[in-house]
Formats: structure tokens, sequence, C-alpha cells
């Protein structure tokens, strides 16, 4: 049997990060300069149920019962054996790699997950529909990121831009002209969980303000879709601006990520801001294409332990 492989994106929230927790609407795209992709290989030699798997980024060889049965790749597994009534894996090894940093905003765990499913379901020869591959992905994240929205395990399902609200059907948005995107890595590892953890303590001590808070970026999101899908694409800036400075009240900016998004303003970057969970990870500017260079090294210069640069694209009905 062939191997069977798999990929998935990362994604970058460019709206409503933290406030799409509590119901109001968020922007996520995809981020295709960064993947996860997943081998199996069948071991016909090898007795039925050996599951090696094998994931060289996080040093981890490991049989499959021997993870903790919270471990995320064991659940992704179980989530898909149970999707399609498959009680007994064949033999089988699977290889994960990823250019997605961990704990950086880009979404790695979601893309894991929804490679890892969509490989497995391909290779016990039962493909699974997009919803159902977001569905296991969200169950996997709900383990492991305490309370998540879904917006990371949707956008990087679907790898196009949506508009979504938790607890309500996603849209997907058409892109009216292309955007370029730098997103600079702060190099600060911040796991989800903990922002996350946080914005709810501050929210139950604080609750007026905090929803104060995410009403503002509830409209900033809103407006940011018209300039999405309408056009012009500039006016994106001072929105994502705008929302940085209400995530920093929110308590998840840090001054590793301020610094990088002054000097991003400073070089020309039309609008800035941090993506993510914050405390750290991944920020991201929207600049005109050919400031991209420019704003990319005064970033790096900044402190910035990588930028790629990424562009939005028409949807194809626009073209
Ligand atoms: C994480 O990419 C985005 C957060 O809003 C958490 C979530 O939506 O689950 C911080």
């Amino acid at each position: 049997m062939p191997a069977i492989t798999a990929s998935s994106p990362g994604k970058v929230i460019l709206f409503g990060e933290h406030a799409v927790v509590y119901e109001r609407p968020a922007i996520a795209v995809p981020v295709a300069q960064v993947k996860t992709k997943v081998t199996i290989l069948a071991e016909p030699l090898k007795s039925p149920g050996s599951v090696l798997i094998e994931s060289p980024a996080i040093g981890l060889h490991a049989d499959l019962d021997t993870l903790p049965a919270d471990d995320p790749l064991a659940l992704a597994i179980h989530h898909t054996q149970a999707a399609l009534n498959v009680d007994h894996l064949p033999a089988m090894t699977i290889r994960i790699t990823s250019s997605i940093p961990v704990a950086a905003g880009l979404g790695s765990g979601a893309s894991v997950s929804v490679a890892l499913t969509r490989a497995l379901a391909a290779f016990l020869g039962n493909p699974l529909p997009d919803e159902k591959v977001s569905l296991i992905a969200y169950q996997v994240e709900k383990k492991h990121h305490g309370n998540p929205s879904g917006i990371d395990n949707t956008v990087i399902t679907y790898a196009q831009p949506i508009f979504f609200t938790r607890g309500q059907p996603f849209e997907l948005i058409p892109v009216a002209e292309p955007f370029t995107l730098i997103i600079a890595d702060s190099g600060i590892k911040s796991p989800t969980i903990l922002a996350v953890a946080d914005v709810r303590k501050c929210w139950l001590e604080n609750q007026v303000f905090y929803e104060s808070l995410f009403d503002k970026i509830g409209v900033i999101t809103q407006q940011a879709r018209r300039f999405i899908s309408n056009g012009p694409c500039h006016l994106l800036g001072p929105l994502m601006t705008a929302n940085q400075d209400l995530l920093k009240q929110i308590g998840v900016s840090c001054p590793e990520l301020d610094f990088l998004i002054t000097t991003a303003l400073d070089a020309g970057a039309l609008g800035a801001k941090l993506s993510g969970s914050g405390r750290g990870g991944n920020m991201i500017a929207l600049v005109a294409p050919d400031l991209a260079g420019a704003v990319s090294a005064a970033l790096i210069q900044a402190g910035a332990t990588n930028t790629l640069i990424t562009q939005v694209l028409p949807s194809k009905s626009n073209c």
C-alpha cells in the first residue's frame, strides 16, 4: 500500500482573538508558508495494532499505546477511529513533520490534529468530510487549550479566510483585493491555555470592563470584514492598530510584542497587532508590498527571531 500524506497550513488571527472566546466575531486566514505534513506507511510485517509515531521536531518516537490517553496525537487518532467505527488499527508508522513554530500563535496544535485526522482517515480508506475533521481537531483543542473558541481548527481545516463567531456557523470571507502581511515571531513561547485562563480570571473580576473591550473588538472586526470583502484593504491597517490597543487593555500584549509593533509602524506598516493568544508568539503587520522587505528587516533588527511575508489573495469567485 502506498504511503498516505496529508498537509495542513498554519493560521493567523487578523482580528478578534480572545474576544472570540466570549462570542464576539473574529477573522482568521490560513498561512500556507508554514505547514504540517503527516505521512502514514503500512507495516504489513508488524502485528496488527502496532502504531509507531515519529515526530522528530518534538523528539517523539513511540508506540501509540505507550502515549498517555490525553496526548493530543493519541486523542486525534482515537477520535478518528471513533468517527469511522474502527476498533482495531492495522500496523502502521505515522511520521509528523511541521514547520509551524509551537506556542507562537500560528495554530501548530490544530494543524497537527487536522493533518493527522485527514491522513489516518484516508489511510483507513474512508476520508472524513471537513466538518468532521474540524470537529475532531476541536475536541483535541478542548483538552489542551482549556476553552478554545474553535477558530483555529476551523480556519486550518477549511484553509480559507473565515469570519467566525463561536456557536454560529462560520462564513468564508470573499477577499476583494490582495493584501500583504508580515508575520514576525517575538521568539517568546506562550501557551494559549495560560493566556486564555488569565483573561478568564480578569473577566471574572471585572466583567463590565472586559465585556466593553470585547464589544469594541467586535465592532472593529465587523468593519474589517467589510474592508476585506469590498476594499479598500489598506483601511485594515488602522483597525489592526486599534485592535492592538484593546488587546493591550485586556492584558495579553508584552513589551517585546509592543516593541515589534511600534517598529513595524515606524518602518511604514499600515497597521500592526499581536496575533493569537499574545504574551509572546507572533505579531502581524499590514504593509504595502513594496515596503515588505524594509519592514521585515526592521523587525529582525528589533529582535524578531523570524519573519514571514504572506499575501492574502482574492477569492477565486472574485477574480
Ligand atoms: C488562539 O489562536 C486564539 C484565542 O482567541 C483562543 C481561541 O479563540 O480559542 C486566544
